[in-house]
């Protein structure tokens, strides 16, 4: 399928949609459940293509993974369990996978060899590969380690005292699973809050971390013990609806089992501050992972600045907050987002240039871009450029526009929301 044609909605979107499990979280589910002691079953784990990659990798690295239909059953026997792999680790379109892979192998004492699909080959990779290489690993790389095909040796490590340069949960995440393997203790300090899955996860698998503020400190030579996993809905994906059940006149949608933890809840805030119709109910604050169930309804919108600590918290809900933002009343600056630069595609472009043919009134800036509300979209040709987050964004446009999109590379969204569509259609009216 190389392009679909979407129609815009007649009618309101109504009903109820379960949201898949949450990307971050499962692969994070199937990396510990290989890296603890005994066997980790994950229920609501996300079927995309990303985590997919996540398990074919630990697969070729000698874990044994078996997948039903209800859940993913891990074998873990602890990092010691890893082998060297015959075969390349393939990880797909996925950063996640390679940045917090390389962050376990860094400690391992054999030789492995990794390479992506051709975004992953333009994704910055130094600000995982130099940190570990002063902990002692051996990682060399196209252009000296900064993209793909990358080789690594692992082995002894030592601890890290790290100021991190930029706000990210792969690259921190990277470090705290080296600092596990490390001899002695590791501090990392954030740039600014990031998502908090790791942590998270390894107090679920009887492991010890601990968070001052900005400050994160993990010591080296803990055993991990396996954990049942339940993964709560991916607030990511459940953006893209409520992004459209705002937008969409005559409209009301429950989100159901949506992760709220609130390295993540960004996009609520700034939907709250825009005026949407958003309310909360059945929130399970003592999970694991915080979740609850999301009421969306149509709204009436008005712009507003995005900046500063909430975008670490809201980075991949951006391009779909732009189409918010053109429904809106006035103008929404989003700004100290460079790091949309260097994700799937780089996202303030493909996001200004989409929009754009669209009819939107949105112009690029240095970190981020300024979007002109109150547009009525038109119909056109547009392009996911391979990246799921675009993708969605234009189909959820594709709603409101006066005439048909003409949706380029949509198999894109599979590596995140495999029933995106199916979900789509069963809220049309
Ligand atoms: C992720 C962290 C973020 C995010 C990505 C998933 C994670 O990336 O954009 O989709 O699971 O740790 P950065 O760490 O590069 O900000």
């Amino acid at each position: 399928m190389e392009s679909i044609e979407l129609q815009p909605t007649l009618n309101g979107l109504r009903g109820t949609i379960e949201i898949p499990g949450d990307k971050s979280i499962s692969h994070r589910s199937v990396m510990f459940g290989s890296i603890a002691q005994g066997v980790t079953r994950v229920t609501n784990f996300l079927p995309g293509d990303d985590c997919l990659s996540t398990i074919s990798c630990f697969r070729k690295l000698g874990v044994t993974i078996e997948e039903t239909e209800n859940e993913i059953i891990i074998y873990g026997n602890g990092f010691d369990g890893l082998k060297e792999p015959n075969d390349i680790l393939d990880v797909g379109n996925s950063g996640t996978t390679i940045r917090l892979l390389l962050g376990i192998l860094a400690g391992r004492p054999f030789f492995s060899s990794l390479i992506g699909d051709q975004s992953i080959g333009k994704r910055p990779m130094t600000r995982v590969t130099e940190p570990l290489k002063t902990m002692g690993a051996g990682i060399d790389g196209r252009k000296n380690g900064e993209f793909t095909p990358l080789s690594i040796r692992g082995g002894h490590l030592n601890p890290i005292h790290y100021k991190m340069p930029v706000a990210s949960a792969q690259v921190k995440s990277a470090l705290i699973l080296a600092g596990l393997q490390a001899e002695g203790e590791s501090t990392i300090i954030e740039k600014a809050e990031s998502r908090d899955h790791t942590e998270r996860m390894i107090q679920k698998f009887g492991g010890e971390i601990e968070k001052d503020n900005l400050t994160i400190t993990v010591k080296g030579g803990q055993e991990l013990i396996a954990s049942d996993i339940h993964v709560p809905g991916d607030i990511s994906s459940a953006a893209f609806f409520l992004v459209a059940g705002a937008i969409v006149p005559e409209s009301e949608i429950v989100l159901k089992n949506v992760g709220l933890n609130p390295t993540r809840t960004g996009i609520i805030e700034i939907m709250n501050q825009m005026g949407a119709n958003l309310e909360i109910n059945n929130q399970n604050e003592d999970a694991f992972e915080p979740a609850g169930n999301i009421t969306i309804k149509t709204s009436s919108l008005k712009g507003t600045v995005v900046c500063g600590e909430v975008i670490p918290r809201l980075i991949d809900e951006i391009p779909i907050i732009a189409l918010l933002a053109t429904q809106a009343e006035g103008t929404t600056v989003i700004k100290d987002a460079a790091e949309l630069k260097v994700k799937e595609t780089n996202r303030i472009d493909t996001v200004v240039q989409e929009l754009t043919k669209l009819g939107a009134s949105i112009e690029a800036t240095e970190d981020g871009m300024i979007i002109h509300g109150g547009t009525i979209l038109t119909g056109g040709t547009v392009s996911s450029h391979g990246d799921h987050r675009i993708g969605m964004m234009l189909a959820i446009a594709s709603l409101i526009s006066k005439d048909p999109v003409k949706l380029c590379d949509p198999e894109a969204i599979s590596v995140s929301y495999p029933n995106f569509f199916s979900h789509l259609n069963n809220l049309k009216m």
